[in-house]
C-alpha cells in the first residue's frame, strides 16, 4: 500500500477503510434486524437466559368462548435434536355457547417483540411445524389481532400429519397497526404439537425469505460500507465454552439451527446466521467480515462470573484440530466449488457461485494469555497454510496502550499477522488529542483493522470528535486497513450499550450524528490520499482535513472537519496539482450545536445539508463551529 500513485502523486490507501460492525447487543438482531415477528418462536426460552424466562415466555394461553383443555411443553421426538422443546396443545372443548361473539377455541397469542408492526393491504409469511397427536384432524384459525379483539388478518389451517410437517400461509392485513398479535387457535377438539412459529413480512430487504427489516436495512446500505463484520463482539466469543458463536449452528432451515443465550442478556434464534450475513454483505456489496472465536471465551474467563459457568478458559487441546476443521470449512463453505462437501451445503442454500470470502478474523479483544496464543497460532497457521489467499486479522487484545496491548501486538508481529483488531471506547477529547496515533505506526509490520471504536455519546461534540479522528484514518490509510465505529443499532428500552449508532424502535429509526459522520467518510472513500492540499494552523488541533481521490470516478473529496463548538475557522485549500476540475462541485455540512442529539423522538436536530459550491483552484474554506464539511468535486 505504501506506493506511491505514478499518475497523481497521491499516496496510495486502503479502499476497504470504513466499513460497518454487527453485533447482536441492544437487541439488534432478533426483534431488531431481523424481520422474524414472533418472539421464542421454538419454545427455547429458558431461565438459564433469564431467572424469569421459560419456554412458554411471550406465549399467552388463551380460552375464548368458554372453552378449555391445556399447553404444556414436551421434548419427546422435537422436529429436530437441535430444536428440543415445542407446545403440545389440547383442546377439550371449543365454547359454542350463544351468547358468545368471536372465535371460539384453545390456543396462544404471541405479541412479538413488545407488538407487531402491520401495514393495511401487506402480505404476512406464517409458517409453522404441526404433528397432529389426536385421531381427528385439528383446525387452526390463525389471525392477527388488535388490541380490541379485532382480526385485521385470517386464515384457516386444518393439521392432519401424524409426523412433524412444514404449513405455510399468508396472512394478509387489512388495517395498519403497530402492536398487533398472533393468535393460534385450536377451532376443533383434539391435540396437537406445534413448533417454530414464525411470522415475516414479504417485503423484507429485497425480498430475501428469512431475510432483514427492510428500513433497518436500508440504513445501512445507504452507508455504502466497504466490509461488514459480525456476529460481533463478545457475542462471538461467549462467556464460556458453551456459549461460543459456532458458525456451523446458524445455517440450514431454521428449525435445524442451535439457539442460544445470548451474552448481552437475551436470546439467538441465529435465525440471521451466517447464510443471511453473507448473503445481506452481497446484497449491498460489502465485503464479509466474520470474526471467529480463538478458541477461548470472553476474556478467557469461561464464565465464571454467571451460574453455570464453567471456568473452563479455552477449548481443550484435543478439540483444536475439529475446530481448525471448522474454520477451515468456512472458507470452503463461503468461496469452495459446488462441488466440495461445504460449497454444496452453500449451493443447496441457494448460492451456487462464491462469496468471495478475502477476511477472517481470529478472536474478538481476547486476554493474551498462553492459551490464547497457543491456539491462536494453530488457527492461524492452519488457515495460513491452506487459504494463503485469506487475510486473517487478529486481536490486540481489549486495550488500546500499556503492557496487555503491547504484549498482544508483540505476538501479532511475531507470527506475522497481517492485520490487528485493536478497539477502544474512550472521551472524545481523547480522539482529539491521539489524532497522530497511526502516524507513528510501524509501516514494515502488521496493518491495524480498527475494530471497534467510539467516542462516550451519541452528541454532535462526539460525531466530530470522530471525524477528526477518521481524517488521521485516511491519513495514515496506508497502514490502517480497515475501521468500523461499534455498536451499530440499538432498540429502544433494550439497550445494554449505551452509545450507539442507529437507535430504533419496531416501526422507526434515529440516525445519531455519528451515523451521519461514518455514513459522509463512508460513501466519500478514496484510495489516494493527498498531503497538503489542505493548510490549517498546525497548532490547532481542533481542526482536521483529509484530501482524497477515488480513482475509478477521479472524484476529489476534501473533508475539513472544525471540532470547536464557538470559532468559525479558516483553512486554505490548495487544489493546483489537480487538472481539468469542474468548477461546480457539491458540498456537504454536518453543523450545530455541541450538544445537540437526534432522538426517536426528535430525529432531526442534526441532519447533513448538501448544496451546490464552487471551487476554483486555490480557496479559504470557513468551516462553522463543530463541524464536518465533505466536498467532493468531479473531473472535467
Ligand atoms: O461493542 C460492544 C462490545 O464492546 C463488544 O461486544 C466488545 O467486543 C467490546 O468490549
Amino acid at each position: 500500500l505504501v506506493a506511491q500513485s505514478q499518475t497523481t502523486g497521491g499516496k496510495k490507501i486502503s479502499t476497504d477503510l470504513f466499513g460497518l460492525f454487527f453485533e447482536d447487543i441492544n437487541y439488534a438482531a432478533d426483534g431488531g434486524l431481523y424481520a422474524e415477528m414472533v418472539q421464542n418462536r421454538s419454545f427455547e426460552y429458558s431461565p438459564a437466559e433469564r431467572r424469569e424466562w421459560n419456554p412458554f415466555s411471550y406465549w399467552e394461553y388463551i380460552t375464548p368462548g368458554y372453552s378449555y383443555g391445556k399447553i404444556s411443553v414436551e421434548t419427546n421426538e422435537p422436529v429436530h435434536a437441535n430444536n428440543p422443546h415445542y407446545m403440545v396443545l389440547t383442546a377439550e372443548h371449543v365454547g359454542h355457547e350463544e351468547s358468545f361473539k368471536g372465535d371460539a377455541g384453545v390456543g396462544i397469542k404471541n405479541p412479538g417483540f413488545e407488538g407487531m408492526v402491520v401495514k393495511a393491504g401487506e402480505k404476512y409469511n406464517l409458517s409453522f411445524f404441526a404433528r397432529q397427536l389426536s385421531e381427528k384432524a385439528v383446525t387452526l384459525k390463525i389471525s392477527l389481532q388488535k388490541k380490541d379483539g379485532k382480526n385485521i388478518a385470517e386464515t384457516n389451517i386444518s393439521t392432519a400429519s401424524k409426523d412433524w410437517k412444514k404449513y405455510t400461509a399468508t396472512l394478509t392485513a387489512s388495517e395498519t397497526y403497530d402492536t398487533a398479535s398472533l393468535i393460534i387457535l385450536a377451532a376443533t377438539e383434539g391435540q396437537l404439537a406445534l413448533d417454530v412459529i414464525s411470522l415475516f413480512p414479504q417485503n423484507t430487504f429485497k425480498g430475501r425469505a428469512n431475510g432483514l427489516r427492510a428500513d433497518l436495512a436500508q440504513l445501512l446500505a445507504d452507508m455504502h460500507p466497504a466490509f461488514i463484520r459480525f456476529p460481533g463482539g463478545c457475542l462471538t466469543h461467549g462467556d464460556g465454552l458453551d456459549n461460543m458463536y459456532r458458525w456451523k449452528n446458524t445455517i440450514g432451515p431454521i428449525e435445524q439451527r442451535v439457539e442460544q443465550r445470548n451474552i448481552w442478556g437475551y436470546h439467538q434464534t441465529v435465525g440471521l446466521g451466517y447464510y443471511e450475513y453473507f448473503q445481506f454483505c452481497e446484497d449491498i456489496g460489502a465485503k464479509p467480515l466474520p470474526v471467529l472465536p480463538a478458541a477461548v471465551s470472553c476474556q478467557n474467563s469461561g464464565g465464571t462470573w454467571r451460574v453455570g459457568g464453567t471456568g473452563q478458559k479455552a477449548l481443550p487441546m484435543d478439540e483444536m484440530q475439529d475446530y481448525i476443521q471448522e474454520v477451515l470449512d468456512l472458507i470452503e463453505w463461503a468461496n469452495g466449488p459446488v462441488t466440495s462437501e461445504w460449497g454444496a451445503k452453500r449451493a443447496a442454500a441457494g448460492h451456487p457461485a462464491s462469496f468471495n470470502l478475502e477476511y477472517i478474523g481470529i478472536g474478538n479483544e481476547d486476554k493474551i494469555t498462553p492459551e490464547f496464543e497457543s491456539r491462536f497460532k494453530m488457527i492461524y497457521e492452519a488457515v495460513k497454510a491452506k487459504h494463503p489467499e485469506i487475510t486473517v486479522i487478529g486481536t490486540a487484545g481489549p486495550f488500546h496502550s500499556g503492557e496487555d496491548w503491547e504484549k498482544g501486538w508483540q505476538f501479532a508481529h511475531q507470527l506475522q499477522v497481517p492485520v490487528v483488531d485493536e478497539h477502544y471506547y474512550t472521551d472524545p477529547k481523547w480522539f482529539i488529542s491521539n489524532q497522530y496515533r497511526y502516524d507513528k505506526y510501524n509501516r514494515d509490520s502488521s496493518e491495524v483493522y480498527l475494530g471497534e471504536y467510539a467516542s462516550w455519546g451519541n452528541k454532535l461534540r462526539n460525531a466530530i470528535a470522530e471525524a477528526v479522528y477518521m481524517t488521521s484514518l485516511e491519513r495514515n490509510g496506508d497502514v490502517v486497513r480497515m475501521a468500523s465505529y461499534a455498536p451499530l443499532f440499538a432498540k429502544d428500552k433494550f439497550t445494554q450499550w449505551t452509545t450507539d449508532m442507529i437507535f430504533f424502535n419496531n416501526t422507526t429509526a434515529s440516525l445519531t450524528p455519528n451515523y451521519y459522520v461514518q455514513q459522509l467518510f463512508s460513501a466519500n472513500r478514496g484510495d489516494l490520499y493527498f498531503s497538503n492540499v489542505i493548510k490549517k494552523d498546525a497548532k490547532d488541533s481542533s481542526l482536521a482535513a483529509s484530501c482524497v481521490q477515488d480513482s475509478k470516478t477521479s472524484d476529489i473529496i476534501l473533508k475539513l472537519v472544525n471540532y470547536d463548538s464557538a470559532v468559525a475557522k479558516t483553512m486554505k485549500v490548495d487544489l493546483s496539482r489537480f487538472k481539468k476540475m469542474q468548477p461546480a462541485a457539491e458540498k456537504t455540512v454536518l453543523t450545530g450545536d455541541a450538544n445537540a442529539q437526534n432522538t426517536l423522538q426528535e430525529k432531526n436536530n442534526i441532519t447533513p445539508v448538501t448544496s451546490a459550491y464552487n471551487i476554483s483552484k486555490t480557496f479559504n474554506y470557513t468551516a462553522p463551529p463543530m463541524s464536518l464539511t465533505v466536498i467532493r468535486i468531479k473531473m472535467k
